[in-house]
């Protein structure tokens, strides 16, 4: 279980986020929704302890997560992958996995391989000639390397085709189903999220103003004006 007390997070003299407290369940699926700049990152950048002024308690598996050691927080189980390709371009499949997966090794790789077998098929070729897709894939990959209990999503499908998005978003439900890894994903391609997460939470200017099942947000169109 991942619990927020009581957050506030500040850039210098900007407050960004307000008084956020929140619980997520072992298993859960959750989008967190908002417009540029509502605090999305930073929301997720304090659940990983990666925020330098940020107030209020952090619970993980009942484990302080302390603030400035993301690292340590990744062996407490948090895999987190932030917006953007985060691969090694100048690598292959293979080394990025290797890389990643230090600690864990073969039996992390052979997992990853069976969720996502292109990047067995594909493990000589170089990060920077796959397709954003596939890119984003082997990010996700590595970051499953690292075995957690626990993945935070930044924006995985930004500038991905329409039709890939949904791939992408399958792929990830995917791990939950086959490890029950909790996930936390931020979009903005927010109704394909829906479709794929059990919870949905929408931040407006650093607060939390609707939190409750995704199929709430699906049938009240009424409520998209949140987002
Ligand atoms: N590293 C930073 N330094 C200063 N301001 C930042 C930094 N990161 C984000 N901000 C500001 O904090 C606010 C929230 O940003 P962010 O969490 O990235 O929003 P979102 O992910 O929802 O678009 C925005 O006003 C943004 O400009
Ligand atoms: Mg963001």
């Amino acid at each position: 279980m991942l619990q927020l007390q009581g957050i506030n997070a500040h850039y210098g003299k900007l407050h960004v986020l307000h008084d956020i407290s929140l619980t997520i369940a072992e298993g859960e699926r959750v989008g967190i929704f908002g417009h540029n700049g509502a605090g999305k990152t930073t929301l997720l950048r304090a659940c990983v302890g990666d925020l330098d002024e940020c107030s209020g308690d952090v619970r993980y598996r009942d484990q302080t997560v302390g603030r400035g050691e993301v690292h340590r927080n990744v062996g407490f189980g948090m895999g987190f992958v932030p917006q953007g390709h985060n691969v090694f371009r100048d690598l292959s499949v293979a080394e990025n996995l290797e890389i990643a997966g230090l600690r864990h090794g073969q039996a992390a790789l052979a997992e990853v391989h069976q969720i996502f077998p292109l990047l067995k098929e594909r493990s000589e070729q170089i990060a920077s000639s796959l397709s954003g897709g596939q890119q984003q894939m082997l990010a996700l990959g590595m970051a499953l390397m690292t075995r957690p209990s626990i993945l935070l999503l930044d924006e995985p499908t930004i500038g991905l085709a329409p039709v890939i998005v949904r791939d992408v978003l399958r792929s990830v439900t995917q791990i939950n189903r086959t490890r029950g890894t909790t996930l936390v994903i931020v979009e903005q391609n927010v109704q394909a999220t829906l479709e794929n997460v059990d919870r949905a939470i929408v931040i407006k200017s650093g607060r939390v103003i609707f939190d409750g099942p995704s199929q709430k947000l699906l049938d009240e169109e009424s409520l998209w004006h949140l987002f």
